[in-house]
Order: C-alpha cells, then structure tokens, then sequence
C-alpha cells in the first residue's frame, strides 16, 4: 500500500544552525523557512536526490513540536512520511487493523498542499507516520 519515503522530518532546537550545516558541511539543496501556522511550525525543505527531508522548528504557542523539544533538546527524528494514492482507503485499512489514526480521521492538507494524516507512534515502534496522498 505505501509507496516512496516522502521525507524524514527532523526537529531543530536552532533552524538557521540546522539549514546552515545541511547548505554548508552536508552540500545540500537548502530551501527558505517556510511558516506553516496550521500545523504550529516552521519548516525547512531539503532537496535530496531520492526524498526530502524537513526540518521542524516550533510556531506559535500549541506547537507539537515544543514538547519534543523538551524532551530531546538537541533535536530527533520526529516523523517519517510515506506516500499513499488513497489516503482514505488507507485509513480505513490501517483502522481495521487496530492502528490508531491522530485526531478525528478525516485528512488534513500538509506542508506539500496535499492530504495528510498522522499514525499514532505506539502502534508504529516508536514512530510517528504521516501519510500522504500523492
Ligand atoms: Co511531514
């Protein structure tokens, strides 16, 4: 059911040290911050050859991405994000087989302009899934 590896989104503690050594030590194609106020963070896009990854720096008060932080201060993996061509047939499939799906189910539109849904990380190893339509 899941396709490509989207992208790997990693939160920051410090977006432009982050940007900086993804540009300079790691010669990758860096993109500008990007706000996104729905989702309560700042994002920076990374241009790999076979995916991409976001950088993830909180916005706003509520942001998902504080409490994170908190509890690794210098940053981690917060989420993996695979590719769907129906991201509601994959809900319902996921729900059948006892995954949870974050908030009420029905699909967000993400940092790409495309639906998301988020997969609870207990029901993943430890790992928050988004999934995309494509
Ligand atoms: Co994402």
């Amino acid at each position: 059911m899941i396709g490509r590896l989207n992208h790997v989104a990693i939160a920051v503690p410090d977006l432009e040290a982050a940007s900086n050594q993804y540009r300079n030590a790691l010669g990758a194609k860096v993109g500008e911050p990007q706000d996104e106020p729905d989702h309560g963070v700042t994002v920076v896009f990374i241009e790999l050859p076979n995916t991409k990854i976001e950088l993830l720096y909180p916005l706003g008060e509520n942001s998902p991405i504080t409490g994170f932080l908190e509890k690794n201060p210098s940053g981690g993996i917060h989420h993996v994000c695979y590719e769907v061509d129906d991201i509601l047939a994959a809900r319902d499939r996921l729900k059948e087989t006892g995954a949870r799906v974050l908030g009420d189910g029905t699909p967000k539109i993400g940092a790409h302009g495309k639906p998301v849904l988020f997969l609870h990380p207990k029901d993943f190893n430890g790992c928050l899934v988004e999934l995309e339509q494509v």
